[in-house]
Formats: structure tokens, sequence, C-alpha cells
């Protein structure tokens, strides 16, 4: 969807690789937007990239330094010029041996080094793909959650300031750029001014100047923004700002006159496709408690939870949904995380609808999968013959779990069990529409629900904060 776009950016940006003729056979993804493990090498990339312009930086400064004793040299020679021998000799020596060690200086080629570097780096950079998907998350928490374009920009949530960095004209444009693409011209308008917003309060020019920066793009894409709004007098008056810095741009000298056209003769304008609706009715409803009879309680009704009894809430009577409070403790949590890192990988049928990454570990390869799986069994009294598989997932930007819109029921099995390795901070919670019931992730949790007509569907919705980890067993 936003492939377009991209390569908008890219030619807007005049960075297009290919025309620095250094075709980068770049792999389909490393998946930095859909797991939070592999976003951990992109911080590792950043600091080699830093260090090596530091490096870079020392060998211009060295270079520089050499110039400046050069200049210094030379001045104060001749400054004080005298009419002997002792002077003209010394004159003589400096230009005729000193000058054509300048030539070498100044002929010197820098940082060729810290160059290949960098080249290498871009070898390891985020794809297309991933930066694709991380704009769909940002789409997906924005509609789902109905965010304000300037709450989000300013690190903003739920009218709580999570104090992290905020977002600049970049963030801004691109966001409303990728509204443009999707025809949501409100949103995109809403970024785009946004964008401007910081444009006229940026403190630093230079920095917009290394990055390509265009005041002119923006002004172009805000009269597009409010053209598709039907906004034709903001249209031409962006038109015409843009017109006032580039007097000879020949696509905005033709669209004024539409526009003016389109002022006098408006033409009906078509509603956006909506996307993640289901989605946003299932997370933003707030579910009353409805039923009052359930219960908290120990149980110990298996050999081995009469020696360790564990807290249950019943959360639902006719689907039996219960959750156990304290069932796997931080430390079993973590060995089960550090099994299943080199195991992550991206499941092509799933990550698209869940942004995240699955690692299976079984029970004959895993100590820490055989004592959750018998855990599991111990606890739920259900035997599961066969699976000793235990799923583990890590979820990235607005990780969720949003099976098909139209599905209707899952592969039926006695039961599924959901383990919360980690809390979020925000959002992430698991929703069973057709019990109107909504769960929010407690670590060290485990989630249990009998399912053997294949017909209870559960949503996880996108987290707004938190690095989200769980685990997954169906039970045959
Ligand atoms: C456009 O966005 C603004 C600000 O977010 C919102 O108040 C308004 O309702 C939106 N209009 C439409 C037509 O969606
Ligand atoms: C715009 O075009 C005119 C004539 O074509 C030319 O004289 C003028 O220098 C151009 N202005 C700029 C800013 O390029
Ligand atoms: C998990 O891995 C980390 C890093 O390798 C290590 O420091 C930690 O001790 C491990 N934890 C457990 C419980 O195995
Ligand atoms: C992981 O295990 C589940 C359930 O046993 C299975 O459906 C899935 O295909 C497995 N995934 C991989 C990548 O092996
Ligand atoms: C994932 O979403 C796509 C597109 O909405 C849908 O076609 C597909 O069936 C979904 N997959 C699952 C496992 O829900």
């Amino acid at each position: 969807m936003v492939k377009m776009l991209l390569l908008f950016i890219v030619l807007a940006a005049g960075v297009g690789l290919q025309a620095k003729g250094l075709v980068l056979s770049a792999p389909e993804s490393y998946d930095f937007a859909i797991s939070s493990e592999s976003q951990l090498s992109l911080l590792k990339l950043k600091e080699t990239q830093v260090k090596n312009l530091q490096n870079y930086n020392e060998v211009l400064k060295t270079h520089l330094k050499k110039i400046k004793l050069a200049i210094k040299y030379s001045e104060d020679l001749l400054r004080t010029p005298g009419h002997n021998f002792l002077f003209g000799l010394k004159v003589l020596r400096h230009i005729y041996t000193d000058w054509p060690q300048y030539i070498n200086i100044l002929k010197k080629e820098l940082g060729s080094k810290e160059i290949l570097i960098s080249q290498d780096l871009l070898m390891q950079q985020p794809t297309s793909v991933d930066f694709e998907e991380s704009l769909g998350a940002v789409y997906r928490l924005q509609t789902v959650y109905n965010l304000d374009s300037y709450d989000m920009a300013e690190g903003i949530l739920d009218g709580k300031d999570y104090k992290v960095k905020k977002w600049s004209i970049d963030e801004c444009l691109i966001l409303g750029l990728m509204y443009q693409d999707l025809k949501h011209y409100n949103e995109s308008e809403n970024w785009l001014q946004l964008a401007l917003y910081y444009y006229e309060d940026h403190p630093n020019r230079e920095e917009l100047k290394i990055k390509l920066w265009e005041h002119s793009n923006l002004l172009e894409s805000l009269v597009e923004a409010n053209k598709g709004l039907g906004r034709y007098l903001e249209a031409k008056k962006f038109a015409k700002d843009l017109l006032s810095i580039l007097p000879n741009h020949s696509y905005m000298q033709k669209q004024l006159p539409k526009l003016e056209y389109l002022q006098a003769n408006p033409i009906k304008l078509t509603k956006p496709k909506k996307d993640h609706q289901l989605q946003k009715e299932i997370c933003s409803n707030r579910y009353s408690k409805a039923n009052t009879n359930l219960v908290c309680r120990y149980v110990d009704w298996t050999p081995f939870l009469q020696l360790a009894p564990l807290k249950m809430e019943e959360l639902s009577m006719e689907t039996h949904i219960s959750i156990f409070h304290g069932f796997l403790g931080k430390k079993d949590i973590e060995t089960l995380k550090n099994a299943s890192r080199p195991k992550l990988q991206r499941n092509e049928h799933l990550s698209w609808n869940c942004s995240c990454k699955i690692g299976n570990l079984s029970s004959s390869s895993h100590d820490i999968a055989r004592k959750i799986n018998g855990l599991i069994i111990d606890i739920t009294g259900f035997p599961s013959k066969g699976n000793q598989m235990l799923e583990v997932i890590n979820y990235g930007i607005a990780g969720n779990y949003n099976p098909d819109d139209t599905a209707k029921s899952t592969t039926p099995n006695k039961a599924n069990t959901l383990i919360f390795l980690s809390d979020a901070e925000k959002g992430g919670e698991i929703v069973f529409p057709s019990r109107q019931l909504k769960v929010k992730p407690r670590k060290g949790s485990m989630l249990v629900w009998v399912n053997p007509k294949g017909s209870v569907i559960y949503h996880q919705c996108p987290i707004l904060k938190g690095n989200m980890w769980v685990a997954n067993k169906v039970l045959n």
C-alpha cells in the first residue's frame, strides 16, 4: 500500500541509491518493525554509525590542523619581510620545499576507510519492507485508538506525557504523505500542518539542508491534501506560497487555474476506505463487568496444586475462561525468553495480522519447554497427546493479534492457553468479543479457555507502550 509513497520519498529526497551507482540487493526485511528483539540490532547499528562518523570527524580535524599550521607558518613569515640574505633564503627555501608538501596535503583523500564502513552499514539498515511495516503500525495505532496527531508527535498518550523523543517535521511529513497515499486527506492535512508548524519553529535550518529537506515539497503536499478535502481556498493559498518561493514551478502554475475552476465547480469527494474498523470497535470498547458471581479462589485440584496452590479467577462461566495468577515465575520467564530468542521467525501467514515473530520450542529439545508443558497439564488437567510444542511470541511496533475480520472459528481443540511473559504498559489486552471480556496482560499469568467447537475467537489489541511477549499452547 505504501510502496508508491516510498518511491516518492526516495525521489523527492534525491537519495536514490541506484542513481549513485550503488545497487543494493537488500533482503526483504530485517523484521525491525515486527519484533522488539529485532530492534535491538538497530540500536547497535546506530552506535556503529555514530562511532564511524566520529572517526571521520577526527580524520578531518587532524587534517585541518595541518592546514592551519601551514597557513600560520606562511603568514608569520610573510608578515615580517626584511631585506637581507638571511630572510631571502628563508622565504626561498619555504616556497621551494614547503609548498609542494602543501599540495600533497590538499590532494590527500580523506576518510576512505570511514566511507567504506558507512557503505557497508547501508546493507544492514532497514529495508523498504521494514519502513512500510512501521508506517502501517502507526496507521493501525492511530486508527484503532483514535489518537490525536499532535499528541502523538509530542509523545503524549492518553493525556500522559511519556517523555520520549518528540517527533519532528520528518516524521510528520512522512505520515502526511502516507495518509495522502491512502487518500485519507483529513489525517494527511493534520500531519502536514504539524510538519509546517515544526518547520517554522525549527531552530536549525542548516540541519534541514543536510537532509535535503525542501519547504516547497511540504507546500506541494499541503496543496494536494486540501484539494482532496475540497478546501480549494486553502489549497490556493499554499499554491501561492509555493509560487512565491519558486515562481517558475510549472506544476503549480498549472494547478492554480485548476483550483480556481474547482472552487467554482466543486466535485463530489470520495470517502476514504476505512481499515481496522473491527479492531477499533473491539479495542476501544470498555466492556462493563457483567458477571458478578464469578469467583477468585485458590485451587488445589491436582496433586501438583496441592503442593503449590494457585490463585484462579474465573472470567466467564459459559465459555470457561479463567486466568491463573502467578503461574510462571520471573526466572522461568527469563529462561524461556532466552531459549526462544534464536528461534524467533517471521511467520508469513500470521505476521501480517500479528506484527510479531514466533519461536517454537519442543519439550524434547528444551528443558524449559518440558517444564512449562508439564505445568500446563498439571494445572489444567487436560492431558495433551502428541503436542509437545510451545509457541513463544515476541511483538513489535503496535504488536497485536487480529484474526481475519471474517473469521468465525478456529480449529477445534480442547483448550487454549496463553501465558503473559511481560506486562504491557498500555494496550495489548486480550479481548473475547463474544464474551465481552477484556483481559489486561499481567506478567506470569496464564489465560485458559475451553474451545471444543473452535468457536471462541480472541483478539489482542495493538500495544501502545511496552515490550510484549506471550507463550501460546493449544491443547488437543
Ligand atoms: C478531521 O480531523 C479533525 C482533527 O483530527 C477532526 O476533528 C474532524 O472530525 C475530522 N473530520 C473528518 C471529516 O473526518
Ligand atoms: C523564471 O523564468 C523566467 C523566464 O522564463 C526567467 O527569466 C527567470 O530568471 C526565472 N526565475 C527563476 C527564479 O528561476
Ligand atoms: C538470559 O540471558 C542473559 C544474556 O545472555 C543472561 O545474562 C541471563 O543470565 C539469562 N537468564 C537466564 C535465567 O537464563
Ligand atoms: C509451531 O507450532 C505450531 C503448533 O504446534 C504449528 O502450528 C506451527 O506451524 C509451528 N511453527 C513453526 C515455525 O514451526
Ligand atoms: C490475516 O489478514 C488477512 C487480511 O485481512 C486475511 O486474508 C488472513 O486470512 C488473515 N489471517 C489470519 C490467520 O487470520
